[in-house]
């Protein structure tokens, strides 16, 4: 069981997951593939929090989402803010 544990252990560690992009984020996913289906995918980057908020509250019927995936997609939002510096407005 052991040694099962440390093969495991050591075949995620070889896996090249996430390789050319160290940290994912978990909410990426669910972006691309729920909101890139009727128009581009806008960067959430350059929306400020409060936009971004008003217009998933909107998209939020349009795409199917509950709270929980709305609230990742605001938290992938507020990541993509955070990486690009941009400026609170
Ligand atoms: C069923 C189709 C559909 C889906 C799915 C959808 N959208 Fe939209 N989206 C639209 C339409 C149509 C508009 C045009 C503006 C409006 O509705 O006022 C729009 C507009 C937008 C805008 C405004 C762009 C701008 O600045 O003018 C943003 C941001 C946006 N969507 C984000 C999202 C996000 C995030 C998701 C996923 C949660 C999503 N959309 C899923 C149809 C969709």
């Amino acid at each position: 069981m052991r040694r099962l544990l440390i093969n495991l252990v050591l075949v995620s560690a070889a896996l090249p997951v996430g390789a050319a992009d160290p940290a994912p984020h978990p909410g990426r996913k669910l972006y691309v593939a729920k909101c890139g289906r009727c128009h581009e995918l806008y960067d959430p980057a350059k929306y400020s929090r409060e936009e971004w908020a008003e217009w998933l509250r909107k998209m939020q019927r349009k795409s199917r989402l509950d709270t929980n995936q709305i609230a990742a997609l605001q938290d992938y939002a507020d990541a993509a803010r955070a990486r690009t510096n941009a400026p609170t407005r």
